[in-house]
């Protein structure tokens, strides 16, 4: 079982510290031992955790989680992306939110990342053509976790949602790769257009706490969009805006994918624009 366990660290070493982390828990809590063993233990794979969890979360009276959890199977066997896009948000938000000091902490108990995980199973089901199903998925994380993705946004990977509460991703909205926004932000249509109505994020932004991004605009690869801003028009790269309306109010630093990220899961950088 060690061996077993070793072998699984080197081949895929998020689900490795997982998987360790997950016993140290429990030794340090054992009444966290049913939710830990079922949740991570019994799982031979990331992408069986991630199935059960998703699942778990969404199930209702109106959808038994067995239904679900095949579904979630499904999408993460056909599209192995979803899986490491999910290992790189865990990279992400341990990496980046001071709070999170483990990987196993996402996986269990942060509805952020829970909520991309069920936007990422909702997405795949919009691009194959399941569109109710997939507004079923969008219904239950929006209740369940408050956030409300449309599935035909395209989001990269990499990305951290904290504390997630009140989070709203219109239709046509674009999220680039190692994006991090806090609660109650808003990419959304000003309601003067239609069709391509939604913002066009580009890599390694930071959307503070309420802010509003509206519009069919682009916001450009790691610039900073302080809390509580409106922002109307275009951000260049590398700048900070703030303010209702958003007015650039100085320069911003791009932090690249850690070592560590790039240790793990071999992601590239920062240096394409994800909005088109
Ligand atoms: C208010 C709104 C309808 C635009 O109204 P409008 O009369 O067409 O406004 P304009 O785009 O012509 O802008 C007029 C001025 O108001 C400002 N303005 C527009 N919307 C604003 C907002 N929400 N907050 C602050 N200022 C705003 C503009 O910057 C502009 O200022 P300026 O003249 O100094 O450049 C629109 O911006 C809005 O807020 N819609 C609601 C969007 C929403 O809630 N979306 C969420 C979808 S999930």
């Amino acid at each position: 079982m060690a061996h077993t366990r070793r072998k699984l660290a080197e081949l895929d070493p998020v689900w490795g510290q997982i998987a360790q982390e997950a016993k140290a828990a429990i030794a340090d809590e054992p009444l966290l031992g049913g939710l830990i063993h079922s949740s991570v233990l019994h799982h031979g794979t990331f992408e069986s955790a991630l199935a059960y969890r998703i699942s778990l979360k969404l199930t209702s009276n109106e959808m038994p989680e067995q239904i679900l959890r095949e579904i979630c199977d499904k999408a993460l066997a056909s599209d192995p992306e979803i899986g490491l896009a999910a290992r790189a948000d865990i990279v992400a938000v341990n990496d980046r939110d001071p709070a999170c000091d483990r990987f196993l902490l996402p996986l269990l108990f942060f509805k952020g990342f829970q909520a991309i995980q069920a936007y990422r199973i909702a997405h795949w089901l919009w691009t194959t053509g399941r569109r109710d199903l997939a507004r079923f998925f969008q219904m239950r994380a929006s209740e369940v976790f408050g956030v409300d993705i449309h599935p035909a946004a395209r989001i990269g990977k990499g990305i951290m949602i904290d504390h997630a509460h009140s989070i709203v991703i219109g239709e046509t909205a674009v999220v680039g790769d190692n994006v991090s926004m806090l609660h109650s932000v808003t990419l959304g249509g000003t309601g003067k257009e239609e069709e391509d109505r939604h913002p066009k994020i580009g890599n390694g932004v930071l959307i503070g706490a309420g802010a509003k991004v509206l519009g069919n605009i682009r916001v450009g690869n790691c610039s900073r969009i302080a809390a509580g801003s409106v922002v109307l028009q275009e951000v260049p790269p590398c700048k900070t805006v703030a303010g209702v309306p958003a007015r650039i109010v100085g320069e911003a630093g791009c932090d690249q994918p850690s070592v560590k990220m790039d240790q793990l899961l071999g992601v590239r950088g920062t240096d394409d624009d994800a909005s088109d």
